[in-house]
């Protein structure tokens, strides 16, 4: 008897800890005990905490292997039960291959839908593969991916729930770790995912303003179907799906995930690594590498909604000028519109063209806004319809809105789907997947015509999810505003036999937004889900999702012609390989500190993705910052690719000349920035050409440490400098953890000196740089830096070189115009220099080698290195540059006994070109400091800070 209790409690143990639940109601409102039986599934509450389903599947549901035939499994489905969502196909079929060492595992049906992307599916070697194995245990057929090298299974889907029906699929795995990152495009709170509970995050394009306050599944503007898993023993695999409807995937307890989607098929890609950088790479070889941005896209932008006209836009910019921050571009958002009208220039900004000459003249740039929906009574719509251009239609004539359509004389006969955005009258959208491209031909041609008139350098692609206002609305928001109070919504047929507005599961794209009552559809701010493309070959349905890559395919194509040069593209709405055409911003934040968190963990985000130019809204884009806040953004948003201060309409000004202390901060943020810019260019140039990442999570490069798992507030540059940005209101220091390594201070607090490894709460002062840190065996090219990329890219190179234990370091430069297109890496002009560094007792070498060579690209002189940890003074009289002798100027020129850095300072010290080897060397001067003439003084923990 004594035993029963602990019997007891193992079973409920047991019961508990199974699973997970397939969710067999997961409607809002309406689950159940009744509701849940009559679907044949399983009703138990659960209150551990958990939130699992209290309805969910019966076991067993899944196929059974009929036949096999290479690499061919035919799978009938089993006796188990059947999901009430649609008739179970009774045959699919599994096919396998590899791509080089990428595993590829197909699961579906011949002939169903695929998105039509054009991704590369190149291979990259890798030192792992990954094998597949099958079983028929457990009364249905299962599969396994396998990781040759450990024997670890990393997919595993004898957890069973494998349904496939025509609009419900499911697959599910067990997961080798809880270290899982990526899914998107979602707001997540930690950049590691949560498998103490379920959680389900939708995935379906949305204009969707992304929620920080609170844990929040809901879908934003793009899809990423894809995830990275660090395994126990730090090795890390990627994983893709290949489709494009509406989705979802459930994280639980196990660990586990539960992937569903309504269309197409389960086109899976397994990505070996072994390292996270490695599955990054060989991921985009996958889906395409990112495009490389201008030199001067990486420069400070100053945007925002509701300028009321240009002066007003010239006069915030020229306060940040006159502050004497860094600042290179401009842009405008749909204001500077008649009317919101892409291609045409409004009354309140005549003058445009005049003030971007001026703009130029400064080195300075323009990033216009355009929105792909364009209104059916002006020029633009004409010239499209003359070209026999494309929009998004519907299937058939009886269908159409005729009380909209015959407002229009160019529409009116045609089955085009009109819908409702910022202009005045009702809008269409244009059709990229149009095979016969006119209607890409068509939109090129208006870039073309416009950059003539205003001479704009980069494209902001915005509403491309594509947004529409009010659909299914018998009140849309805007019938109480002043802009287009009267015009009719978008209604898509919802009741009757709409199988693409009403699919049976509806997902939670849809559910997190309410129930059909409270008007919440697929096609909720979108167009609807019956509507066709290319000719009738594409249901919106399926294709809605690549919406925004489309565009940003034809975009970057309208940019490279209208401007001749690469500039940069970046686009709200994204999808696998965007980040080849694009890059992104994250939405429309709030000016919050919650966003501030939470966009240091979307940046990550999308440098997995293949997006690395990538950023928020600084200082918040809805409501009313404040000073502090805005400061504090400033400084975190000097280290991401993309930054941007933004605004919307009727908040009040926050460029960072408002507040004297932000403006001084954001000057000092923004001077490291423009200083250290040739490094951040060097890896993007990397990125581009090789793939990967730019701001990398912190475990990328210490994937065995599990310290650095969930580190979503600190950041990499590249393998070689922490960030730790402060993201805490009041703070005024930040807990920062340093992986095992040698560090350095790069910032105010103790520059330049060691920073033991481990946990420590570093200084953080408003006045002070945010905490940043570089790693020994680090060669960092800088720049002397200036007002504008222009300008600074004319000063003179510096190294910053700081040595490993070993008194080692290496890194590299890669230099182009900043501006040609790149069609190809291997024709593309550009320079590369490798340097190399060591030191012994006695002295040191720099040795540089310039593998890559262009003619046509000056370069300015290398005159500062600075040395971190130099162990004794150097005789400044004995440099040499491959054997010649060379002057150091020794009154620009320090050595610190007390902090150990050697600061090198002479005006054309190296010329770069002057041979493919160079090799500087010196020696030291002996234990007298000195001796040998060398000046010595206390260096000046901050040559960059010239505020007051
Ligand atoms: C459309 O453009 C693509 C890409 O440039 C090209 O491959 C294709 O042949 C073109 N199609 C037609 C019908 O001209
Ligand atoms: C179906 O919806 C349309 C538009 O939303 C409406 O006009 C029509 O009356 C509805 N039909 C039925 C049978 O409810
Ligand atoms: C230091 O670097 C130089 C140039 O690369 C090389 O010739 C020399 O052997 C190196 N010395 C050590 C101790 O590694």
């Amino acid at each position: 008897m004594g035993k029963l209790p602990i019997l007891l409690l193992s079973i409920a143990l047991v019961l508990t800890e199974a699973g997970p639940r397939f969710d067999c109601y997961p409607e809002p409102n309406g689950a159940t005990q009744q509701a849940c039986e009559a679907r044949g599934c399983v009703w138990s509450q659960d209150n551990s905490g958990k939130n699992a389903p209290w309805c969910y599947f019966k076991d067993g549901v899944g196929y059974n292997l009929d036949s096999q035939s290479g690499s061919t499994y035919n799978l009938r489905k089993n006796n188990g039960p059947g999901n009430p969502w649609g008739g179970d196909f009774t045959e699919i079929k599994l096919t396998t291959k590899t791509i080089g060492n990428v595993l590829n595992v197909k699961v579906g049906v011949d002939g169903r839908y695929e998105p039509p992307v054009d991704f590369p599916r190149s291979s990259i070697p890798s030192s792992d593969s990954l094998t597949l194995e099958t079983s028929s245990g457990n009364d249905f057929f299962s599969f396994g991916v396998v990781r040759q090298s450990s024997n670890r299974k990393l997919f595993d889907t004898s957890i069973g729930g494998l349904i496939f029906s025509d609009k419900f699929i499911q697959i599910a795995t067990y997961l080798p770790s809880e270290n899982m990152y990526g899914w998107g495009e979602n707001t997540h709170q930690s950049l590691r995912h949560d498998f103490t509970k379920y959680l389900t995050w939708a995935m379906l394009a949305r204009d969707q303003p992304p929620n920080s306050g609170s844990l929040d599944t809901m879908n934003l503007y793009g899809v990423h179907p894809y995830y990275i898993v660090v395994e126990p023993d730090g090795k890390a695999h990627g994983v893709l799906i290949v489709n494009s409807n509406a989705q979802e995937v459930t994280t639980a307890p196990g660990p586990s995930l539960i992937y569903r989607t309504i269309g197409g098929n389960l086109d899976m890609y397994f990505f070996p690594g072994p390292s996270p950088e490695e599955v990054t790479r060989q991921y985009l070889a996958f889906v395409g590498k990112p495009f490389l941005p201008a030199y001067w896209a990486l420069g400070y932008q100053l945007s925002r909604y509701g300028y009321k006209g240009l002066a007003e836009m010239k006069t915030r910019i020229q306060a940040v000028r006159d502050a004497g921050i860094p600042i290179d571009i401009g842009v405008a958002d749909i204001d500077y519109m008649q009317r919101y009208k892409d291609f045409t220039t409004g009354d309140d900004w005549s003058g445009f063209s005049d003030y971007m000459k001026d703009m130029h003249s400064w080195g300075m740039k323009l990033i216009l806004i355009f929105d792909p929906a364009i209104e059916a009574t002006y020029p633009s719509f004409q010239r499209a319809i003359s070209a026999n251009a494309k929009f998004i239609e519907w299937e058939n004539k009886d269908q159409v809105q005729q009380d909209i359509q015959n407002l229009y004389p160019m529409a009116k006969d045609t089955k085009i789907m009109l819908g409702v955005v910022w202009p005045d009258n009702h809008v269409a959208f244009p059709d990229f997947l149009d095979s016969t491209n006119n209607t890409q031909n068509w939109w090129i041609q208006e870039f073309v015509n416009y950059q003539s008139q205003v001479p704009f350098d980069g494209i902001w692609i915005d509403m491309n999810e594509p947004s529409n206002f009010g659909t299914n609305q018998n009140h849309p928001w805007y019938f109480d505003s002043d802009d287009h109070p009267n015009d009719a919504p978008l209604f898509c047929p919802t009741n009757g036999s709409s199988a693409w507005e009403m699919p049976p599961y509806k997902t939670h794209a849809v559910w997190r937004f309410g129930d059909a009552s409270s008007s919440a559809f697929l096609a909720s701010n979108t167009l609807c889900m019956v509507g066709l493309q290319d000719a009738g070959n594409q249901r919106f349905y399926n294709v809605k999702n690549i919406y925004g890559l489309t565009e940003s395919v034809h975009t970057q194509k309208a940019l490279f012609k209208s401007t001749g040069k690469r500039g940069a593209v970046v686009s709200r709405s994204t999808f696998p390989s965007s980040g080849r055409y694009a890059g992104h911003w994250l939405g429309d934040n709030t000016a919050r500190w919650e966003d501030l968190r939470t966009s240091v963990i979307g940046a990550q985000e999308f440098n997995l993705f293949g997006i690395p130019y990538v950023g928020s809204d600084v200082c918040g884009f809805i409501g009313t910052t404040n000073e502090e806040l805005c400061l504090r953004w400033q400084q975190m948003g000097a280290f991401h690719s993309f930054f941007r201060n933004h605004n919307t309409i009727g908040a009040p000004a926050q460029d960072p000349a408002i507040w004297p202390s932000v403006a001084a901060a954001t000057k000092q943020a923004n001077l490291f920035r423009y200083q250290y810019l040739p490094y951040l260019f060097s890896l993007h140039f990397l990125a581009s050409m090789n793939g990967g990442t730019v701001i990398r999570p912190v475990f990328f490069e210490f994937p065995t440490d599990e310290e650095t798992f969930d580190l979503g507030y600190e950041f990499l540059w590249g393998s070689q400098i922490l960030v730790a940005p402060v993201v805490y209101q009041g703070a005024t220091s930040v807990d920062v953890y340093l992986p095992t390594d040698r560090w350095y201070s790069l910032f105010d607090w103790q520059y330049g000196s060691i920073v033991p490894p481990g946990y420590a709460t570093v200084s953080a002062p408003t006045t002070s740089r945010i905490p940043v840190f570089v790693r020994g065996m680090s060669i960092i090219p800088r720049q002397t830096p200036s007002t504008t990329t222009t300008a600074t890219r004319l000063n003179p190179f510096e190294l910053l070189i700081a040595p490993c234990e070993m008194g080692r370091g290496k890194g590299s430069l890669y230099w182009d115009d900043g501006e040609t297109i790149v069609n190809d890496f291997d024709s593309h002009d550009y320079h590369q220099f490798d340097f190399k560094y060591n030191t012994t007792d006695s002295g040191a070498t720099l040795a540089i080698t310039h593998s890559r060579k262009s003619s046509k690209i000056s370069l300015p002189t290398l005159d500062i290195i600075e040395i971190f940890n130099y162990p004794k003074p150097p005789n400044f009289r004995s440099f040499t540059i491959n054997g010649q002798p060379v002057n150091i100027n020794v009154q620009k020129s320090t050595y610190s006994g007390i902090t150990k850095t050697l600061y090198i300072s002479t005006p054309g010290l190296i010329d770069l070109t002057y041979a493919d080897s160079i090799a500087l060397r010196w020696n030291n001067a002996g234990s007298a400091p000195g001796a040998d003439g060398a000046k010595l003084k206390a260096l000046e923990s901050n040559r960059y800070d010239f505020e007051a």
